[in-house]
């Protein structure tokens, strides 16, 4: 007889994915970060790999190793994690887990700022930095399925449902960063999928079965897309 074996379902598809915060320097020993442990985002790639994808990691700075099977890139700032992204395009999909520090110091000190008796603290001047996954979803080169994660403390869908609109995503996956438990370098997560078709709430598991779940889903979604 002969052994039917079924290729993986992401196989021959090229997936972006970005995790753990991102550093924007304000001198050459100190910066500005979001809090992201990288757990979340390194099993979505993780994931997507045991699915056969093709994935390529940008990763902020974090105190995990990367994932097997990924092709992992390193970068500090969200300058740096948009090149890195743009780079890679075109790609299938893309799925936005970093943490991206909204703001950086408009300039950064060559030399240590050192603290000088009565003149107080520096005042920095904060500028914008680019939204990295608004930018791929509204790409000439945008990928057939985009993804977003949108981490709010407050109003969690209509936050997710405006997040989705504004940036040109296919999913936004919503979670509660207040969430009992802690959400932030935790172990578990508890989100809910936002799309135009509505909101699936998922229930608490861990962030690898988060990965898991959210890897098939992609899998479904990337199934009717010519290659
Ligand atoms: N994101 C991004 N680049 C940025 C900011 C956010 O790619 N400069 C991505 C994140 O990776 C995430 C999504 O956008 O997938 C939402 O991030 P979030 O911080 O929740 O949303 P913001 O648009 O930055 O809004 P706010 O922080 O004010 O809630
Ligand atoms: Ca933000």
């Amino acid at each position: 007889a002969l052994l039917a074996i079924s290729p993986k379902p992401l196989a021959g598809r090229k997936i972006i994915v970005t995790s753990g915060p991102t550093h924007e320097p304000i001198d050459p020993v100190r910066y500005i970060a979001n809090r992201s442990s990288g757990k979340q985002g390194h099993a979505i790639a993780a994931a997507l790999a045991r699915l056969g994808a093709d994935v390529r990691l940008v990763s902020g700075p974090v105190g995990i190793a990367d994932p097997a099977d990924v092709t992992t890139q390193h970068v500090e700032t969200a300058n740096e994690m948009k090149d890195a992204v743009e780079q890679l395009l075109p790609a299938d999909a893309a799925v936005f887990v970093a943490a991206v520090a909204d703001w950086r110091s408009e300039t950064s000190a060559g030399e240590k700022i050192k603290k000088v008796a009565g003149e107080g603290p520096p005042a920095l001047q904060m500028i914008e930095n680019p939204d990295i996954l608004a930018g791929v979803g509204h790409h000439r080169k945008r990928p057939s399925l985009v993804v977003g994660f949108a981490a709010e403390t407050q109003d969690l869908v209509s936050n997710a449902e405006a997040k989705l609109a504004k940036k040109g995503a296919d999913f936004i996956v919503a979670n509660d960063v207040s969430h009992e438990g802690g959400v932030m370098g935790g172990d578990r997560n508890k989100v809910r999928i936002v799309s135009k078709a509505g909101v699936d709430e998922w229930p608490e598991m861990s962030k690898d079965e988060v990965a898991t779940r959210l890897a098939a889903l992609i899998a479904e979604r990337l199934k009717t897309v010519v290659v």
